[in-house]
């Protein structure tokens, strides 16, 4: 009797102890929260455990997720929903059935999953595209851009400029009914990042007449030199997305090398000749007091030059659009930007909030207190979070409004 009670207390401790996450007082839905989150942590403990028997890539067995939750182009009375390709890039195309006369407003969309999972066929990004089309009366383009560890970068960002270039053709609006004047980018984490990418390179890009009017930047990831900020620090182990899954993601975007991802653990994957760069993300200057309060800031200590030697994207704007500096910021379209208090990212937005606004760009920063990272993301069932649901409603009556 005594064996088995202390059997059970044990194993309840230790459920328990599993379940438990620090999640913050001011979410909501914490038991939500915490359920899904013992979910993610144990596909990630089945991915390091297959990853180190040899089974394959830590990212194969996440990727089950984005697989498990494909859902089929299917049309409904409002939207039809078709798959097909852009420039070669498979797209998913949303086009609203509403005033079919009317010229229509456009979004090019990016999905988040840290350039390794997620897809545009996803039930999450479906649900969220298929409501986008219908509510501003756009035409949705969500792209299917190729994922790492198979393509590195610069893949991912050639895939999602590739669309762009193409959608971004008189002859291919006129099609669509497109008004040339009403098309903006927008993306999650980091899709956020292709988007502010993308963005920065159209601006100089002397074959691309037409203009965004907007770019929408939700919870991006913009910046790999200094992975410890205090967004960082405060939320290494929220759930979601923790430093060390941030870490991989950032890591295998650019390689398989794990030393890599190593080096980043301890931030002492850039050398010394950077201190150039090193401004540009120094959140000491650029972020507000009360994102700072309590932390000191402690330059980047520098490793050697090998990361960067070998792994140039490391430093490019495409891949670390805060790396840019202000001649390549100016001029940029109205933002929106969005960042969670509870997400190791959200100092990379606000640090691109000032940086723009410094540079002149008008900018919109939607700072919600009580979400973590990926919020928009659950909208749907089995997991509907009240902050997911109050930024996409923002988000969607922003775009109406200034789309
Ligand atoms: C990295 O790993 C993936 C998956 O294991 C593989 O498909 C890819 O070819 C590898 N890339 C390189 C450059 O070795
Ligand atoms: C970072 O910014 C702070 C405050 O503006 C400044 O005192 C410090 O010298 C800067 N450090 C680096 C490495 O740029």
């Amino acid at each position: 009797m005594r064996i088995k009670f202390l059997g059970l207390l044990i194993a309840s401790v230790l459920v328990a102890y599993y379940i438990y996450a620090p999640i913050p007082d001011n979410v909501e839905d914490q038991w939500k929260l915490m359920l899904f989150d013992a979910f993610l942590r144990t596909v990630g403990h089945v991915a390091t455990i297959a990853e180190k028997l040899g089974f394959g890539n830590y990212m194969d067995v996440m990727m089950k997720i984005t697989t498990m939750e494909y859902t089929p182009p299917v049309s409904d009375e409002k939207v039809i929903v078709t798959d097909t390709k852009f420039n070669d890039v498979p797209v998913r195309l949303y086009i609203p059935k509403g005033q079919p006369d009317s010229l229509k407003r456009a979004m090019i969309y990016f999905h988040g999953g840290g350039w390794c999972v997620g897809a545009a066929g996803m039930k999450p990004y479906d649900s969220l595209s298929r409501w986008t089309s219908e509510k501003l009366n756009a035409v949705v383009v969500s792209v299917e851009y190729r994922l790492a560890p198979k393509y590195h970068f610069p893949t991912q960002f050639e895939d999602a400029y590739a669309v762009v270039k193409y959608f971004l053709q008189s002859s291919v609006l006129d099609q669509y009914n497109i008004d040339s004047r009403r098309i903006c980018v927008s993306g999650d984490s980091a899709g956020g990042n292709l988007a502010a990418a993308v963005t920065q390179q159209l601006l100089h890009d002397p074959d691309v007449k037409i203009k965004l009017k907007v770019q929408v930047l939700l919870y991006p990831a913009l910046q790999t030199i200094d992975l410890d900020l205090p967004s960082y620090r405060e939320n290494a182990n929220m759930p979601v997305l923790s430093k060390s899954l941030m870490v991989r993601f950032w890591s295998q975007y650019f390689t398989n090398d794990t030393s890599l991802k190593e080096a980043m653990e301890t931030n002492q994957h850039g050398p010394t000749e950077l201190s150039g760069l090193y401004k540009f993300v120094n959140w000491s200057h650029w972020l507000p007091e009360r994102f700072k309060k309590g932390h000191i800031y402690i330059a980047p200590s520098h490793g050697s030059s090998k990361f960067v030697q070998k792994y140039p994207g490391l430093l490019d704007p495409r891949a670390a659009p805060l790396l840019a500096d202000e001649t390549k910021l100016r001029g940029l379209p109205l933002t929106y930007i969005c960042t969670c208090q509870h997400d190791v990212l959200r100092d990379d937005g606000i640090m691109y909030a000032s940086r723009l606004r410094e540079a002149g760009v008008p900018v919109i920063h939607e700072h919600v207190e009580d979400a973590i990272h990926g919020a928009i993301m659950f909208t749907t069932s089995p997991l509907i979070l009240s902050a997911g649901q109050r930024m996409a409603n923002n988000y969607i009556n922003w775009l109406n409004e200034n789309l």
